[in-house]
Parts: structure tokens; C-alpha cells; sequence
């Protein structure tokens, strides 16, 4: 008979040194959740996590549908099973090109009219307000704006319905917003490719601007979507240093090392090679070897998701592909990849 998770892991967790615990004086231990993992990888969230992030439902198309109507039940679900147990929660995310629904940028609703400015920064205020404000002492972060730089040509900013009805000033306003809203909250620029040398400076240069401006940003967000080949540890290196420098903290906040590189478009693996799982280990002991480099501004490693048995890889970037990207296999066991990383935790004396 086929063992469940829970059953699996209740057998094998024991003498698992805890991971919040490991990195207790270093950062936060991370975890994006939903409403179906608070309670199906409640075993792993209990012992290893001390902090949250929602996958979906703070975002905009989650929590306001339409202009007059929210939806707070699924958010409210994941801030209190934090609440129940002590655990942080990171906002994600107020502002983002992805996830926001057509009437933000639409005038009556009519798709083929754009909002105008005043419009659209009024609902975007109307929306940070209202969430920022609600979850107040129960958020102690928010990813306020995602991904708003561009990947790819000499443009910094992604052309986004943001940018082009609101103009730049987009970006300042939501953090004004924000801060106005929870002046105690710390305010997150969060983006992938991130240690991409061209896009770094981007992201550099851009909050950089912010900060200058004397606009509230406390941190950047390195969402860490890696795999067995990329980025090169002396990228990572350099891109904390970067953001460092600017004097605000780093967090990693989406962590996976996908067994996939980009261009590998097999579809056939029902296992994790042993290879892929070898390469895997080495990749988050290096990873975790420089952030340890950097326990200093580092105040936060979230991974995106719990265990293989849940991730958004399986989908991305090949439909219905398995993919093996954290540290507990898809019955809720450490791996080899955990036990490297815990090694790390505890430096020889
Ligand atoms: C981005 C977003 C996240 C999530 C991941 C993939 O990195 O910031 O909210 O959507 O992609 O799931």
C-alpha cells in the first residue's frame, strides 16, 4: 500500500534537525503556501518554517476582483494559521503586471478604453490601503511592486499597462502608498533573473533612484527561480553585493532549483535521475555557502512551495512535466539537497 505523506513523514522527521532552528540567527525560513498546503504540508511548515508567503491570494486578481468587491477568506485563512502559530508572513504582492484583472486598467470596464492616470493611481491607491491596512501587525513584509523591470534591451522598465498609463512614477507611488498605510511594514522591490549581470543593474539602478528620491524602500527581493545550472555562485555574489550596497536588506523569496535547465524540454522522467539529485545538492550547498557570506543583509530565505509533491514547475515552463525543485521529496523526506544545507547550517568548530 502506498504510504502518505503524512504517514511518511511522521516516521521520519524525528531526528530532523529543524531548519528554523538551524538558520535561527541568520534569516527567516520561508515557505509560499495556499489553502490546500497550510493543511496538507502542515507537518513540514510546523517543524522547519517560520515564516509565510501566499502564493496567490494576496494577489490583486485574488483580493479584488471587481473595483468595489474583495475577497479576503483565502488570504485571511493563511494569516491566521501564521497568527495560530507564530509565524511571519510576507505580503505578496501589491503591484504587478501579472494576476491584476482588466478593470484596473479599463474605464467602465470596457477593455478598449484605458483608464487615465489619476484613474488608475487612485485605484492602485484604493487597493494598498485597503490591503496594507487590514493585515497591518500580521504582514511584517510586502513584495509591493514585482517584476517591474525589463528582462531583455536597453529599456529598464517593463512595458507594462502600469507604465504606460501611469508613467514611472508608478513604481514610487505604490511605495508611498504602502508606507502610509503600515508605516511599520518593510517594503520590498522583489524580481527574478536577478543576478543576471545586465538586469541587475537594472534593479540596481532603479531602486537606487527610489532611494535617492527618499522614497520608502527597505529591501529587494531576489525571487531565486534557479535550476542544476544557473546562475553562477559569483553572480549571486555580486548581485547581493549590489543590492547590499544600497544599505537596504536582502531577501531570497521564491527560492527552487528546478532539475531542468532552460532549453531541457524532456517530459518523460517519473524519477528525479540520481545525477540530477547529486548536481542538486552541490547547487544548494553553494547557494547556501554564499548566503551564509551574507548572513548580515540577508533577513529572509523563502522557498517557492514545501515539498516536490507540490510545485508551480510542474506547469512552468513545460505543461504536466514533473520537476523535483526543494528540499523534501514528494513524501515529505528530506533530501540529500536538506542535509547539505543543514550541514552548512553548522560550521565545523
Ligand atoms: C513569479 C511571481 C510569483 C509566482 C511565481 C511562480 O515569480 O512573483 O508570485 O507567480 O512567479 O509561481
Amino acid at each position: 500500500m502506498e504510504q502518505t505523506p503524512a504517514a511518511a513523514t511522521a516516521a521520519e522527521t524525528g531526528a530532523t534537525p529543524k531548519l528554523r532552528e538551524l538558520f535561527r540567527e541568520d534569516w527567516l525560513v520561508g515557505a509560499a503556501v495556499n489553502r490546500d498546503t497550510i493543511v496538507s504540508h502542515a507537518d513540514l511548515l510546523d517543524v522547519h518554517f517560520n515564516s509565510v508567503t501566499p502564493e496567490n491570494e494576496m494577489k490583486f486578481a485574488s483580493l479584488h476582483p471587481a473595483e468595489n468587491v474583495y475577497a479576503f477568506d483565502d488570504a485571511d485563512a493563511i494569516v491566521r494559521f501564521a497568527r495560530e502559530r507564530g509565524m511571519n508572513v510576507r505580503g505578496h504582492t501589491l503591484v504587478w503586471h501579472n494576476q491584476t484583472p482588466d478593470w484596473v486598467f479599463s474605464e467602465d470596464g470596457d477593455p478598449d478604453r484605458p483608464a487615465d492616470r489619476d484613474t488608475l493611481l487612485a485605484r492602485m491607491k484604493a487597493h494598498i490601503d485597503t490591503v496594507v491596512r487590514r493585515y497591518r501587525g500580521d504582514v511584517y513584509a510586502w513584495d509591493v511592486v514585482n517584476e517591474a523591470v525589463a528582462d531583455e534591451g536597453p529599456d529598464v522598465l517593463r512595458d507594462t499597462k502600469w507604465l504606460r498609463i501611469a508613467g514611472e512614477a508608478y513604481i514610487a507611488k505604490a511605495f508611498e502608498y504602502a508606507h502610509e498605510a503600515d508605516p511599520d511594514a518593510l517594503l520590498f522591490y522583489n524580481d527574478y533573473n536577478e543576478c543576471q549581470p545586465a538586469k541587475r543593474e537594472k534593479i540596481y539602478g532603479l531602486v537606487r533612484s527610489l532611494l535617492e528620491r527618499g522614497v520608502p524602500v527597505h529591501g529587494i527581493g531576489m525571487q531565486a527561480h534557479w535550476n542544476l545550472f544557473t546562475p553562477a555562485p559569483n553572480d549571486i555574489r555580486a548581485a547581493i553585493e549590489r543590492y547590499a550596497s544600497l544599505g537596504v536588506q536582502v531577501q531570497i523569496t521564491e527560492m527552487d532549483v528546478s532539475v531542468y535547465g532552460h532549453e531541457d524540454r524532456r517530459t518523460d522522467l517519473r524519477e528525479p535521475t540520481g545525477e540530477m539529485l547529486r548536481l542538486q545538492e552541490e547547487r544548494y550547498r553553494q547557494f547556501f555557502a554564499v548566503f551564509r557570506e551574507y548572513r548580515d543583509v540577508i533577513s529572509g530565505v523563502t522557498f517557492w512551495g514545501v515539498a516536490d509533491d507540490r510545485t508551480w514547475l510542474d506547469h512552468f515552463p513545460v505543461r504536466s512535466r514533473k520537476d523535483w525543485p526543494l528540499l523534501f521529496d514528494t513524501r515529505h523526506r528530506p533530501k540529500a539537497a536538506f542535509r547539505a544545507v543543514a550541514e552548512l547550517a553548522r560550521p565545523k568548530p
